[in-house]
């Protein structure tokens, strides 16, 4: 049995990996974690355009900063470097319909990404969808590389949370899956 000395004592540098780690091991664990479902959406050159993301979360409370994760070389994360802000949509329990939409690869782009959709273009362009529980616009204040994804922190510059949502659930997702909360 190790001490709690010999453990303490361990540096991140004698911390290697001491057996592979698969991605679908890596998944599998990642997926046990229980998270709200967001659609970033963002002011591209060509119209609007919008992505599922749960690697949403608050980073400071002064100054208001928040991050997402997007994975590098994605349309999404060209879009927000490009723009140089978004907005976070958080999901209601009801909208899993609409995070299933705008994950979809061979989704259409632009304009058409949110024919149907209704919502209203924010400051920045980026559109703010109605009927979400809450929204969040930012401005992209760091990008840092972290593997194979690039970590966006952004300032929140306007945000609101309708009232009239307070007692509707959020969407989750929990193991590949979306997840209605009674
Ligand atoms: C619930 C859920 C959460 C997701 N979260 C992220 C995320 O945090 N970051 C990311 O890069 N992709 C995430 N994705 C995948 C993207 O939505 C998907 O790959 C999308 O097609 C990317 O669009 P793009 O090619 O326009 O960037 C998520 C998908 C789902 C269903």
């Amino acid at each position: 049995m190790e001490t709690a000395s010999a453990t303490t004592s361990a540096t991140a540098s004698t911390l290697t990996r001491s057996r592979s780690i698969t991605q679908q091991q890596f998944r599998q664990v990642m997926g046990q974690f229980l998270t709200g479902v967001t659609i970033v959406t963002a002011r591209a050159e060509d119209g609007p355009h919008g992505t599922t993301v749960n690697s949403f979360a608050s980073l400071s409370l002064d100054p208001p900063l928040i991050m997402i994760c997007l994975r590098a070389g994605s349309r999404t994360g060209a879009v927000v470097a490009a723009a140089g802000a978004f907005t976070v949509n958080i999901l209601s329990r009801g909208q899993a319909e609409l995070g299933a939409r705008f994950a979809a690869s061979g989704r259409p782009s632009g304009h058409e990404a949110f024919a149907g959709i209704p919502h209203r273009l924010g400051a920045s362009g980026a559109p703010v969808l109605a009927g979400t529980l809450a929204h969040l616009e930012c401005r992209v204040r760091k990008t840092v590389t972290a593997g194979d994804h690039t970590l966006f922190i952004a300032e929140v510059f306007d945000l609101d949370a309708g009232p009239e949502f307070l007692d509707i659930p959020p969407l989750a997702f929990h193991q590949g899956r979306f997840l209605t909360i009674p």
